[in-house]
């Protein structure tokens, strides 16, 4: 056959022959026709096959999800959904497809034990194109600042969040984790490297369900040497601003297709809100919560605050004792650290989190210890501090929890294309 072209490409083929392939989206007929909505990755387009055409007896066999190859004439339709029809001469089936297990409405457990098929739906394709550009979009924003890409083992010994969501694996006659951040060893190649980034793997045992946890997920962090709070929230809403901006610009008709409302979209310049946790305390007793200060906020407390705000913001300096040892104590309130969590709006909440960082050798030793954990797995770590430490703070975004946001996606399990949480594994 010919040159094959893609469906998004038939604009300029009306009148015109054509060949494409792809898959057989939806099919159905009567007597002596057929019509078949063709599938590929660049959209759909319905093709009819009368009688008489090459292939038409295969074309009536062929199941949806079959794969086909064909040739035709491109027919411009008003009424069609994409404007456009083809009349089909030639079609060879490929692969013939068997009764295809995903209908119409199915639930969401059969839908993820097909996993492997419905990664092919309209829907998930759209958002994976999104995920795409989101993606790109981070490498982008990252490399045009002078940025160096750069890597993390994702096996290791000591724990950045805490030991409650750890994944154990066997390494050789050693016990291991699976990384829960890069951050740990980000801070010792600033040293070399100065202003670095990686997207990355990171592994959190959590063990309850939820909307917007997996177990695997992606993680965008970024780590600088020489800044501190204001220029890490600065770099935080600018990266967030661009990637919005981007797949805007981009994947305008994703978004469209998603039923996503995108004027919340382009209200996402910078520069972002931000209230302490002290204030948003007061806002959530304001708003009639039973909150006790304190304590970490939940997808609860997030929610509620996220009404307050039309774009996505910064909730500062949480207290210390609920907040991760390496973050730095506030030079004017020793109960609070200087850190940052970015909450998306429309109830999202958190998407990322950030601090600057402890120089302090002693302070770093008395929060390991407080956490219970062996300083011992550490001392590499504490070794950072030792020669030539300087200022540094960074942060890490969830890129399925941004992508989630972004596509108005009511569960992060969409975001990625085989989802790991608690009590899946396959496929
Ligand atoms: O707030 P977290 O735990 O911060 C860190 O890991 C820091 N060490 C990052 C850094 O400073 N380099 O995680 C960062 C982000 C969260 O804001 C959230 O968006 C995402 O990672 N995240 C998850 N996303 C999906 N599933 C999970 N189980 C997640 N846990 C955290
Ligand atoms: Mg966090």
């Amino acid at each position: 056959m010919s040159e094959f072209k893609q469906v998004a490409d038939i604009p300029g083929f009306a009148g015109k022959d054509i060949a494409l392939r792809g898959w057989i989206h939806r099919t159905r007929g009567s007597k002596g026709i057929r019509f078949l909505v063709l599938r590929d990755s660049s959209g759909v387009v319905q093709c009819v096959v009368k009688e008489g055409a090459k292939g038409f007896e295969d074309a009536v066999k062929a199941l949806m999800e079959s794969s086909v190859e064909l040739k035709g004439v491109v027919r411009e339709d008003k009424r069609a959904p994409t404007g456009f029809e083809v009349d089909v001469t030639e079609l060879k089936v490929v692969g013939f497809a068997e009764n295809f297990p995903i209908r119409k409405d199915q639930s969401p457990e059969l839908l993820l034990d097909q996993r492997h098929l419905w990664v092919r739906s309209r829907k998930l394709t759209d958002v994976f194109k999104i995920r795409s550009e989101v993606f790109g979009a981070i490498h982008e924003f990252f490399r045009e600042r002078g940025f160096f890409e750069i890597q993390s083992p994702s096996l290791t010994k000591s724990a950045c969040e805490g030991g409650s969501t750890l994944f154990e694996v066997k390494y050789f006659k050693e016990k291991a984790f699976l990384t829960q951040s890069w951050q740990l060893y980000a801070e010792a190649l600033i040293a070399g490297l100065e202003k670095i980034y990686c997207i990355a793997p990171s592994f959190r045992a959590e063990k309850s369900r939820t909307r917007r946890h997996l177990a695997e997920y992606w993680h965008a962090e970024a780590e600088v040497a020489w800044i501190g709070q204001e220029g890490t929230l600065k770099l935080q809403e600018e990266l967030i601003s661009f990637v919005v901006k981007k797949v805007l610009e981009k994947r305008g008709g994703e978004l469209k297709a998603l039923g996503r409302d995108v004027k919340i979209l382009e209200k996402v310049k910078p520069p972002f809100q931000r209230i302490t946790y002290k204030e948003a305390v007061d806002m959530l007793r304001k708003d009639g919560m039973d909150f006790k200060e304190g304590q970490d906020f939940g997808i609860d407390e997030e929610k509620v605050l996220t009404n307050h705000f039309d774009k996505p913001f910064f909730v500062t300096d949480f207290p210390k004792k609920i907040k991760a040892f390496y973050m730095k104590e506030s030079p004017d309130n020793p109960t609070t650290v200087l850190c940052d969590d970015c909450y998306a709006p429309e109830g999202y909440g958190e998407i990322i989190g950030g601090s600057v960082r402890e120089e302090s050798i002693d302070k770093l030793l008395e929060n390991i210890k407080k956490e219970g954990a062996d300083p011992k797995g550490y001392e590499w770590y504490l070794d950072t501090r030792k020669f030539g430490s300087v200022p540094h703070a960074g942060f890490g975004l969830g890129v399925e929890r941004l992508v989630m946001w972004i596509c108005g996606l009511d569960h992060i399990r969409d975001t990625i294309a085989f989802p790991r949480v608690m009590n899946r594994l396959y496929p």
